[in-house]
């Protein structure tokens, strides 16, 4: 029995008996109670009066022992509801929620009630993932093809979602890195522990108010009679929301992370659900991070974020599957093209359009860095920078070495606090990485980038 199934249970109940849902703060109670907190503990966290948990916590006692016939309180309550657990299990009483019918719409599959049965007013089961059939609907996302392996990552993710139950996680990373593969990955492997699951791309830039009417007629679908908010349906059952392409929400020549005019709403959205009590996960996959983000994210806190990273080792296959020459040069290649999979894709069809598959004739010449196609993909970024950060890329492409950012150049236009602004936009887009040296932390500008901007140059200064 874990905690999310217990406060949805008594949800449930309340609502099968009364019409109404338990309040957020009566579901923060359920939840600091089972964890043996105490009232001032559970006020802090909630961020109210202690006097105020007390009151709610004796009309909910009180709602609860008209509803079940059982005198619970906050000494009790954990215990009474395992024991009723343990005789419902021998008692064999399991309850079915959904039966769910596969429908294939365009290669993915999308899966529909057949038939919804009203939860059974017993205790919640202590495993039961095994039995959901989630509803999906994945007709936004775009088809997962060849999967090379991410297993670190995906662990990682894991852990946030299914063991600290993490509300909202954003994944940010470079153009064609691999962000949508992994999370479609990665709903193939935890499917079964959510009951809803919907992918949404923001590629149209869709105002909130029209991703909230398609996610309410999502949910709505087996939820009679439609709920006021998103975090209700967040509480009601364990949904997993994919918020795709969020980049297009964002401003061009602006520091990253800026909202578009009329789109601020999406802030207080992603930190409503961030912040809210509830069971679902909203992951969000963009180019750049969300401002605001930061203040949500740490250990214990409701929010967190991966910069996904290129491949590794594991790249090899891009060239496996395409045929190249000279294994023993790949790894070389992997290196330089920071084992990024489409520019990967790109540089072996390269290699086999020029030099019929021989990567040692490729990499013969070392004097620069070959980019080719890749300038297409560099393109999308660069015209998203904002002036500052241009010319801290300019300046970081001028640099061999890491930089010192407590030094800024004599000569710079930028103040102080301009620089280490377009330091941090940089980034949170993914361009420049920080390295830790003898106790200093140096910035780099990402060398494919560097290289881009070193052809570029012009382009930059007007
Ligand atoms: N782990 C992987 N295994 C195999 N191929 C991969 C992997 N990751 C990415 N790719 C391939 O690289 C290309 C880009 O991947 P993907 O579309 O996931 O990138 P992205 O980060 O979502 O890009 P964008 O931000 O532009 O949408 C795709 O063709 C995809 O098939
Ligand atoms: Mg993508």
């Amino acid at each position: 029995m874990n905690v999310e199934d217990v406060v949805q249970w008594v949800n449930n109940l309340i609502v099968d008996k009364t019409g109404e849902h338990l309040t957020p703060l009566q579901e923060a109670i359920l939840t600091g109670v089972w964890q043996r907190q105490k009232y001032p503990q559970i006020a802090k966290e909630f961020n109210c009066s202690e006097s105020h948990v007390k009151k709610e916590a004796a009309k909910l006692w009180e709602k609860l022992r008209e509803e079940l016939g059982e005198d619970l309180n906050k000494f009790n309550f954990r215990s009474k509801l395992e024991k009723k657990n343990r005789v419902s299990q021998n008692s064999k009483s399991g309850h079915c929620l959904l039966q769910v019918d596969n429908i294939n719409i365009g290669g993915q599959f999308i899966q529909t009630i057949k038939n919804t049965q009203t939860r059974s007013p017993s205790p919640p089961h202590s495993s039961p993932n095994k039995d959901r059939s989630p509803i999906i609907d994945l007709t936004d996302a775009p088809e997962l093809t060849s999967f090379y392996d991410r297993t670190s990552e995906l662990s990682t993710l894991k852990q946030w979602i299914l063991e600290e139950h993490t509300r909202l996680i954003t994944i940010y990373g470079l153009s064609g890195i691999g962000k949508s593969t992994i999370a479609l990955k990665l709903i193939e492997q935890i499917q079964t522990e959510f009951d809803r699951i919907i992918w949404l791309s923001l590629a149209n830039t869709p105002a909130l108010s029209t991703l909230e009417t398609e996610l309410k007629e999502f949910f709505g679908r087996s939820q009679q009679p439609q709920l006021p908010t998103m975090v209700d349906y967040f509480r009601t059952s364990r949904c997993l929301v994919i918020l795709d392409d969020l980049q297009n929400i964002f401003q061009s020549d602006r520091l990253a992370g800026q909202y578009l005019a009329g789109y601020e709403d999406y802030g207080k959205f992603f930190k409503q659900i961030a912040t809210s009590f509830h069971q679902s996960c909203l992951i969000l996959i963009s180019w750049e991070k969300p401002r605001e983000i930061k203040t949500l994210e740490g250990e214990n806190r409701p929010s967190r974020s991966l910069h996904l990273q290129g491949l590794g080792e594991q790249a090899a296959e891009v060239f496996k599957q395409q045929g190249l020459l000279d294994e023993e040069k790949w790894s070389e290649l992997i290196a330089i093209y920071q084992g990024h999979p489409a520019w990967l894709n790109l540089i072996a069809l390269t290699i086999l359009e020029l030099f019929d598959g021989s990567v040692s004739s490729f990499l013969e010449d070392k004097s620069d860095i070959y980019l080719g196609d890749l300038e297409l993909f560099l393109d999308s970024h660069l015209e998203r920078l904002s002036d500052s950060e241009k010319k801290v890329s300019h300046w970081l492409a001028s640099q061999d070495d890491a930089i010192d950012i407590s030094q800024p150049p004599a000569e710079s236009e930028l103040s102080r606090s301009q620089l280490w602004q377009a330091i941090q936009s940089l980034a949170r887009r993914g361009l420049v990485a920080k390295e830790s040296v003898g106790g200093r932390s140096l910035f780099r500008l990402n060398s494919i980038f560097k290289a881009y901007i070193q052809c570029n140059l012009q382009q930059i200064a007007s």
